[in-house]
């Protein structure tokens, strides 16, 4: 018998990954990738042109019967009436919609009960999140507020993910874009414990009032399809799924149900939950998003993940195997070194214009092991608030996983229970979220009321003895940090 294979593309900040499976069996049988353009700010088309290398390189889609597209989330694609984008989409990482997330916050505390103090917990109880500089309706006030003009010609807003499966399915009219719960729930302007776009949102937002007409995706169920491919690009054969942002592909990939707890060390630092009930945190701490599977994913998001390790490797001149080894050369602590690893300003806390810092430098402690050790620490710390601030909402917490690029680190794997206080199960290095993204096409292809079984990955689990003092430091001084341009 002939296998049924699915892809599922990961179109992520870094670079597009496609991988190809057996819908049955899971079983991995092709791979590709390919970079995307650095910066915050990026056209479109680079997604769809290294989608395409990256397809290409794992094989092409002919002998493929289903394909899902997860992706980067919030990202603004703004659309005009004839479906051209209208600027360069502005990324999660981009921090300059700060100030704008600060007025939408006040100004829906004032309509909801004449106070701005209110407006976190107005948000919150209306959207699940509060806004940050990440979300796509604060993005979309930065455009009404710098670029009147293209906020005038808003005809539709999508997210990464939702443009690149219209584009595969032929982009014929805006409406037939469509998303995901998953994504949608982290645009700001989707209620996600109701399931329905807030449309007054979006017209506070957009400073418009004539919101009604500007097409947002329609939120496809988790296991429905979006369509077919392009039959004028020889894709007709292809089934779309309904794609999903890329914390919810990776917990699809993942396999994560309610108690598991990821960390994911990639561009940004996640921690994330699966939860049966909606999150609904004011604090703005955890955002409260949904899963692809029909829960919800509450999660908290540093915008420092691997790239710390990339720049502290730079710094000290060796690759990441070389940071491992000072990091682990060093003591727990660092001696009294501490870094705040703020390099791009930082989100959970909601501390955009924020620089880093090592604080705590002295003969003892200013070496080059220990400033590999304070970058782990210091990484590792941020992720730790997150994993807190979770705990402080109710989320259930039963085994904790650590994924990503930056789990690949030994001094990641080894620090990571010392600093959280819990054993940590790292599963083998993959591509899991664009192995959700191929889980959730084969499912659509399915049709079955649950997801695939496929075969579990392998788990190694790492224990240490409990540094809190580490923590505790750390917490005593993160708020000590200089602003940029200060
Ligand atoms: C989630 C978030 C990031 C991006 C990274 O809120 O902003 O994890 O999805 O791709």
């Amino acid at each position: 018998m002939t296998e049924t294979l699915v892809a599922g593309i990961d179109s992520s900040t870094q670079s597009c990954k496609v991988v190809v499976r057996d819908a049955a069996t899971g079983a991995l049988r092709r791979f590709g990738q390919a970079p995307h353009p650095d910066g915050t700010e990026v056209d479109p088309a680079a997604w769809w042109d290294a989608m395409q290398a990256a397809v290409a390189a794992a094989g092409g889609l002919d002998d493929v019967a289903a394909v899902s597209v997860a992706g980067q989330q919030h990202g603004m694609v703004a659309l005009d009436a004839d479906g051209e984008v209208i600027r360069p989409a502005l990324l999660w990482n981009d921090t300059r919609s700060a100030a704008a997330a600060q007025d939408l916050i006040a100004e829906l505390g004032e309509a909801d009960g004449g106070d701005p103090a209110a407006g976190p917990g107005a948000w919150a109880r209306a959207t699940g999140s509060v806004p940050v500089a990440s979300l796509t309706v604060t993005k979309l006030r930065w455009l009404a507020d710098h670029e009147p003009e293209n906020a005038a010609r808003v005809a539709a807003v999508a997210l990464p993910h939702d443009w690149l499966t219209w584009r595969l399915g032929g982009a014929d009219s805006l409406d037939t874009l469509v998303t995901d719960r998953s994504d949608a729930s982290g645009t700001g302007y989707f209620d996600t414990a109701a399931g329905r776009y807030r449309r007054d949102l979006l017209a506070m937002a957009l400073r418009r009032d004539d919101v009604d007409g500007i097409v947002l995706p329609r939120v496809l169920g988790p296991s429905r399809a979006a369509g077919v491919g392009d039959l004028t690009a020889g894709l007709g054969h292809l089934m779309l799924g309904a794609g999903a942002g890329d914390n919810a592909g990776a917990a699809l990939g993942l396999g994560m149900g309610p108690g598991d707890v990821t960390l994911s060390v990639g561009t940004s630092g996640v921690v994330s939950a699966v939860s049966r009930n909606p999150v609904a945190d004011p604090s703005g701490l955890v955002a409260g998003f949904a899963d692809a599977t029909g829960e919800y994913l509450p999660l908290a998001v540093t915008l420092n993940g691997s790239r710390v390790l990339d720049a502290a490797a730079r710094l000290l001149g060796v690759d990441h195997a070389g940071l491992a080894e000072l990091a682990l050369a060093a003591r727990p602590g660092a001696e009294g070194l501490t870094l705040v690893p703020y390099l791009e300003g930082e989100r959970t806390p909601n501390l955009p214009g924020a620089t880093g810092s090592f604080l705590g430098l002295s003969l003892a402690s200013m070496t080059r092991e220990n400033v590999a050790r304070a970058a782990v620490e210091g990484l590792l710390c941020g992720l730790a608030d997150g994993f807190a601030a979770m705990q402080d909402q109710g989320v259930p917490v039963e085994t904790v996983r650590l994924v990503g690029g930056g789990a690949r680190s030994e001094a990641v794997r080894r620090i990571a229970p010392a600093v959280l206080g819990l054993p940590v199960q790292v599963p083998d290095p993959g591509e899991y979220v664009a192995d959700g993204a191929a889980r959730q096409a084969a499912w659509t292809l399915a049709g079955t009321a649950e997801p695939p079984e496929w075969s579990a990955f392998q788990v190694r689990t790492y224990e240490a003895e409990a540094t809190p003092e580490v923590k505790e430091r750390y917490a005593a001084r993160r708020h000590l940090v200089a602003e940029r341009g200060a």
